[in-house]
């Protein structure tokens, strides 16, 4: 089924529709399932939409003692280092939320990191204990055609089996730092994708992976469940003029 995008005037509206969906998708899930197990992005396209969750608008539609936080990805950094996506989401959302602790999955990004990988398949697996996968994956796209932390031409895209793995990442985009990241099996195994993607840098890649090129954005293809593309209009059309 080809991915559905939806386009909006500006990075306002796409976080305000980005937050009505994880609205639905979190009653929806909590309905079914009882939790919504969701996979937070790191970077910056979605720091807006954390912000809405928090609001007044949007923090009491959310049952949070359902909600179960993970990751798609983390720098090897220590949780209040600059460039933790824990620290990213634990600033503009989890603390002001009443989010139980025992339900922030957080990656060890202080820790060695085959050990950090190591430890969170092991809570993937645990968690999920066979049932459906997430509930819901927000992937950013990076402006090489990365998503989470599945950069071009890395091992990690041919991974079959493991959920978690960690990769060296030694050239642009920045931060320069080792990561952990979810694999294709496991994010390709949700019941919902959606992608955040913000601003006229991203236009280029983004007709790309939509076209099919063979980049690692263009590998999410979700087996049974939903993906959605949230740009806005300068995403789509590229650099004016
Ligand atoms: C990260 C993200 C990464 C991000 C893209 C887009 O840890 O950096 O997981 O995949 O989503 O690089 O980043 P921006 O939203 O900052 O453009």
């Amino acid at each position: 089924m080809p991915p559905a995008v939806r386009e909006f005037p500006d990075a306002a509206a796409l976080a305000h529709a980005a937050a009505r969906r994880f609205v639905a998708e979190a009653a929806q899930a909590a309905a079914a399932r009882g939790r919504f197990a969701v996979a937070l992005s790191g970077g910056s396209s979605p720091s807006r939409l954390y912000e809405l969750l928090a609001s007044q608008a949007y923090r009491g539609q959310v049952d949070w003692a359902r909600v179960h936080v993970f990751w798609g990805d983390e720098r090897c950094v220590p949780p209040d280092h600059a460039d933790s996506s824990f620290r990213l989401a634990h600033a503009a959302l989890l603390e002001h939320v009443p989010l139980p602790e025992e339900n922030v999955h957080r990656i060890a990004g202080e820790a060695e990191p085959k050990r950090a990988a190591d430890d969170y398949d092991r809570e993937l697996r645990s968690f999920f204990r066979g049932q459906a996968g997430f509930d819901l994956i927000l992937l950013g796209l990076g402006a090489d055609g990365h998503t989470a932390s599945l950069f071009p031409e890395s091992p990690a895209l041919l991974e079959a089996e493991r959920w978690a793995v960690a990769v060296e990442h030694t050239r642009p985009p920045p931060p320069l730092v080792t990561r952990i990241t979810l694999t294709l099996p496991v994010i390709n195994a949700a019941q919902l994708i959606v992608f955040l993607v913000v601003g006229e840098s991203k236009a280029e890649r983004l007709r790309a992976v939509l076209a099919g090129a063979d980049l690692p954005a263009a590998r999410v293809r979700p087996a049974t469940g939903r993906l959605i593309w949230l740009t806005d209009f300068a995403a789509r059309a590229g650099p004016a003029g």
